[in-house]
């Protein structure tokens, strides 16, 4: 193993970070960007300018890991033209591969496993000093936990802020690998998630979304006696922040006590996001999901029940082994009774570790594509449907930044989180407003700005005669 020792350099090392797959991810990033702010980095937008380049990795389908080694074989040339360039991997690849990533990509220089980014700044600093080049994977890393999640200061926010509320995963859904490369489940004390929540709202959050891969089951690896629903209730009470959201739930442990904050916290949107995964109880239970198609739509309805406007989302894949074609109907059944706002939906690939891929009657790939096209082709009929319905009525809206058309409009969220462009001024920006929707679309709506300031309770109510003015509301 080569050292690598780096020219002393009068200015700043400049970061370049870019990150695949889940919001946990995204947060890891921030958080390292953060650590290494400390370190004296900048972050720079470009990688040819880059002093090191960190990419933030994602295992969880065959095409993820495969998108990451496409981008790695593609840095090779950055690194021959600055071979002083430090390339570190880490995330969920990182843990998976481990040392293999060092042969395999020999331009790569550092590879940190999942619990271990905290270390970041001083395997950085040794490295520079000419230590070899390592892969980093401790099982549980207490000091560099701390490091990335004890933070007292936020690197930057946006309006919408994410906050890792636990790590790890202790379900073993069968097809999954991400209980083995994020490690057992771990919850963040609510002291320390209630201070980073105060620091965001102070430097212009409006809204955050409580971040883990099960959060029903938040507090179990706790000393204090605290479910998910009593931080929910912790946070509405004890801050200003005027939207809260959380992602993913588990349908297996989503409780009474927390279908019940949709219907009594003001700040909690009434959206979830509620994997099922597939509709047929014989697929269900050799994934290990722990729950029944009916048990499921019961969930459901008990959530409409407590929140009759709430938006549901979902995650389903096909193609699981053994799936046949009376399972994938059961799921597609599922789809038509629970008409879900979104689904994101996938085609099952073998994963390293997970217990399926020993698993006998694969599906073809010809076959997993016929039925993803069917079974989208379906959800795109329904979510326009329900994107349909939603015109004419009035929607409070936070406003999060210019349209990505960039055609002048501004674009926000519903509560129900539906992505909503209209004309506006980039002032708004942070704002919750009016609109009323005019236009629905595959992915969105379109709306007219009606009142410049409102809360989401005020907006909420049923049929609420616009108080005042009708300010903007001047059409398109
Ligand atoms: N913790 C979340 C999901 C994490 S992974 C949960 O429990 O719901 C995000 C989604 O990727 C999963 O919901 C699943 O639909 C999909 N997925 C996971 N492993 C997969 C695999 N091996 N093949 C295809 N899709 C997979
Ligand atoms: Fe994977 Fe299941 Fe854990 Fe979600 S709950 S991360 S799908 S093992
Ligand atoms: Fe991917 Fe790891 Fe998240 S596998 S989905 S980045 S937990």
């Amino acid at each position: 193993m080569e050292g690598l020792a780096l020219a002393a350099e009068a200015r700043p090392s400049r970061l370049f970070v870019h990150t695949f797959g889940c919001q946990m991810n995204e947060y890891d990033s921030l958080r390292v960007q953060r650590l290494l702010a400390q370190d004296g980095y900048t972050l720079s937008s470009d990688p040819s300018e880059a002093d090191v380049i960190f990419i933030n990795t994602c295992s969880v389908r065959e095409k993820a890991e495969q998108k990451v080694f496409s981008l790695l074989g593609r840095l090779r040339r950055f690194k021959q033209r600055k071979p002083s360039l430090v390339i570190v991997v880490g995330g969920c690849v990182a843990q998976q591969l481990g040392s293999a990533l060092l042969e395999r990509f020999p331009h790569v220089d550092l590879v940190v496993g999942t619990r271990a980014l905290g270390s970041l700044p001083h395997l950085l600093r040794s490295l520079r000093g000419g230590t070899p080049r390592v892969a980093h994977l401790p099982e549980q890393d207490e000091e560099g936990w701390r490091e990335l999640f004890g933070l007292t200061d936020t690197w930057r926010t946006d309006i919408v802020a994410p906050v890792t509320v636990m790590q790890g995963c202790d379900n073993f859904c069968t097809y999954c690998i991400v209980p083995y490369v994020r490690g057992r489940e771990r919850s963040r004390p609510s002291g320390e998630i209630l201070r980073e929540v105060h620091l965001l709202v102070e430097k212009g959050a409006r809204e955050v979304l409580l971040l883990g891969q099960n959060v029903n089951s938040y507090g179990r690896s706790l000393d204090e006696k605290l479910r998910f629903s009593d931080l929910l209730r912790m946070i509405a009470r004890e801050t200003d922040v005027a939207r809260i959201r959380f992602t993913t739930s588990h349908p297996k442990d989503l409780t009474e006590d927390l279908v019940q904050c949709f219907s009594d916290i003001p700040q909690l949107c009434p959206h979830i996001h509620l994997p099922f995964q597939a509709g047929s109880d014989r697929v269900l239970e050799r994934m290990n999901r722990r729950y029944t198609a009916q048990d499921y739509r019961r969930k459901v309805d008990l959530l409409r029940a407590a929140c009759p406007e709430i938006g549901i989302s979902a995650d389903v894949m096909v193609g699981f082994p053994g799936e046949t074609e009376e399972d994938f109907l059961a799921t597609l059944d599922l789809i038509r009774d629970v008409r879900f706002d979104t689904l994101f939906s996938f085609r099952y690939s073998d994963r390293p570790f997970a217990a399926a891929r020993l698993f006998p009657d694969k599906v073809s790939e010809a076959e997993k594509a016929r039925r993803l096209t069917e079974l989208q082709s379906l959800q795109a009929a329904i979510t326009l449907e329900k994107n349909r319905e939603e015109m004419g009525r009035v929607r409070p809206v936070l406003v999060e930044s210019e349209s990505k058309s960039k055609d002048g409009l501004m674009s926000g969220r519903t509560p129900q989180n539906r992505i909503v462009n209209f004309p506006g001024s980039p002032a708004l920006k942070g704002r919750i407003v009016s609109v009323k929707i005019t236009e629905a679309y595959a992915h969105s709506l379109k709306g007219r700005l009606l009142d410049e300031e409102c809360s989401d309770t005020e907006a909420a109510l049923p049929n609420r005669p616009f108080a005042g003015t009708e300010l903007g509301d001047h059409g398109p």
